[in-house]
C-alpha cells in the first residue's frame, strides 16, 4: 500500500485489489468547502450535527463527484443518514472502500465470508439497559490509528426505540473556556479497551446472544492520543476523549485525571451537542469518528435489531499546537 500526501491535508491511498473486484480503493477527496452539492441533496437533521442525504442509491457504482459530495457532507455534518437503501455486505464494503481502506475490528467476530463486516445484533431475549456500543465512545480510539469512519446499515429494527445518538466534538471543544482549552491542548489522553474487551468484561459479553465478542488481555494495552486533535481534512481543532476508552491522562495520577475526564465526558455529550436517529430498516448512518462520539440506546427489549457495520481506516491523530 502506498501513501501519498495530497493538497489540503488529504491523502491518496493505492492498494492492490484483492478480494472484491467491484471495490475501488482510491478514496475520493471531499468536494471543496462551501461548494453547494448539486448531485445529492443534503438536509440538516438537527442543529448540532447530522444531515440526511437524498438522491443517491448506494448500491450503484457511484461517480467520483457524487462520492466527493457525500464526503463533503460528512465533513460538514459529522454524521450523515441515507434512507431506503438495501445493501448486501459486498455492496456495503464497496461503498465503504470509496472512503478509505478497511480498518481492523479487533475482538468482534466478523460476518461469515465477509471479514470487513461486523453484525451489530440485539436479540429479543436480551434485556433492556445493555447494548453493544451503549456507552459514549468514538470507535476504537484505543488503536494507534483509530478509524476515520463507521458505516452502520439497518437490516432489521424494532418498531420503536434502539435509536443511536451522536455528539459534535467541535462544539464540545469550542464551548469550553479559553483557559481550559489552552490546558487541554498540552495533554495526551490514555486510551484503552480494558473496560470493554479485557477478560474482566467477559461476564458482560456473555449476555450478548447475537454477537460473538472475544475478550483478550490485548485489550489491556494503552495508546496515547492528543486530547485536542486537528481534524486531518477540515483542519479544525476537536476534542478527542470519550468515556468508554479514555482511561487516563498521560503523566497524571489517576485521581487527578478522573475528575477532569468525568467533566469532559459530561460536557462533551450534553443534549444540545447531539442528534438522534430513529432507525428504519434500510437506513444507513455514516459517521466521522474524528469529530463525533456516539452511543446506542439500550431502551428496548423483546424485539430484534440487526445491523451491518463497516469501518474505514484512519490516521494517527495530529496534536493541536499548544500556542
Ligand atoms: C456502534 O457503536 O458501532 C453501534 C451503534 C449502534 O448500534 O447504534
Amino acid at each position: 500500500m502506498a501513501l501519498a500526501a495530497a493538497p489540503g491535508g488529504l491523502y491518496a491511498l493505492r492498494m492492490a485489489v484483492t478480494d472484491t473486484a467491484d471495490a475501488r480503493l482510491v478514496p475520493v477527496p471531499a468536494a471543496p468547502a462551501g461548494q453547494e452539492p448539486c448531485l445529492i441533496t443534503v438536509q440538516p437533521h438537527a442543529g448540532a450535527c447530522g444531515a440526511v442525504i437524498g438522491g443517491v442509491d448506494l448500491r450503484s457504482d457511484l461517480d467520483d463527484d457524487v462520492v466527493a459530495e457525500i464526503r463533503r457532507a460528512l465533513l460538514d455534518h459529522g454524521v450523515i443518514f441515507f434512507r431506503d437503501q438495501s445493501l448486501t455486505p459486498r455492496q456495503q464494503v464497496a461503498f465503504s472502500r470509496r472512503f478509505g481502506p478497511y480498518s481492523p475490528v479487533p475482538f468482534i467476530e466478523p460476518v461469515a465470508d465477509h471479514p470487513e463486516v461486523i453484525a451489530v445484533v440485539r436479540e429479543p431475549s436480551e434485556r433492556q439497559g445493555f447494548a453493544f456500543g451503549g456507552l459514549w465512545h468514538s470507535d476504537f480510539s484505543f488503536l494507534a490509528e483509530p478509524p476515520t469512519g463507521s458505516i452502520l446499515h439497518a437490516i432489521e429494527v424494532p418498531p420503536y426505540g434502539a435509536d443511536t445518538i451522536w455528539a459534535n466534538q467541535y462544539l464540545a471543544l469550542s464551548t469550553l473556556s479559553p483557559g481550559l482549552r489552552a490546558t487541554l491542548r498540552g495533554l495526551r489522553g490514555v486510551h484503552s479497551a480494558v473496560n470493554a474487551y479485557s477478560p474482566k468484561m467477559q461476564g458482560i459479553h456473555d449476555q450478548f446472544v447475537g454477537m460473538t465478542v472475544r475478550t483478550s488481555t490485548d485489550a489491556e494495552r494503552t495508546q496515547v492520543h492528543p486530547v485536542v486533535r486537528v481534524h486531518a481534512e477540515t483542519g479544525k481543532e476537536v476534542l478527542f476523549v470519550n468515556a468508554q476508552y479514555t482511561v487516563g491522562l498521560d503523566g497524571w495520577w489517576p485521581h487527578e485525571a478522573k475528575p477532569l475526564l468525568d467533566h469532559l465526558a459530561r460536557h462533551s455529550t450534553q443534549e444540545s451537542f447531539t442528534c438522534r436517529w430513529q432507525w428504519r430498516a434500510g437506513d444507513v448512518a455514516f459517521w466521522d469518528n474524528r469529530c463525533v462520539q456516539h452511543m446506542a440506546l439500550a431502551d428496548v427489549s423483546g424485539h430484534r435489531r440487526y445491523m451491518h457495520r463497516t469501518t474505514v481506516a484512519g490516521e494517527a491523530p495530529i496534536a493541536a499546537p499548544t500556542v
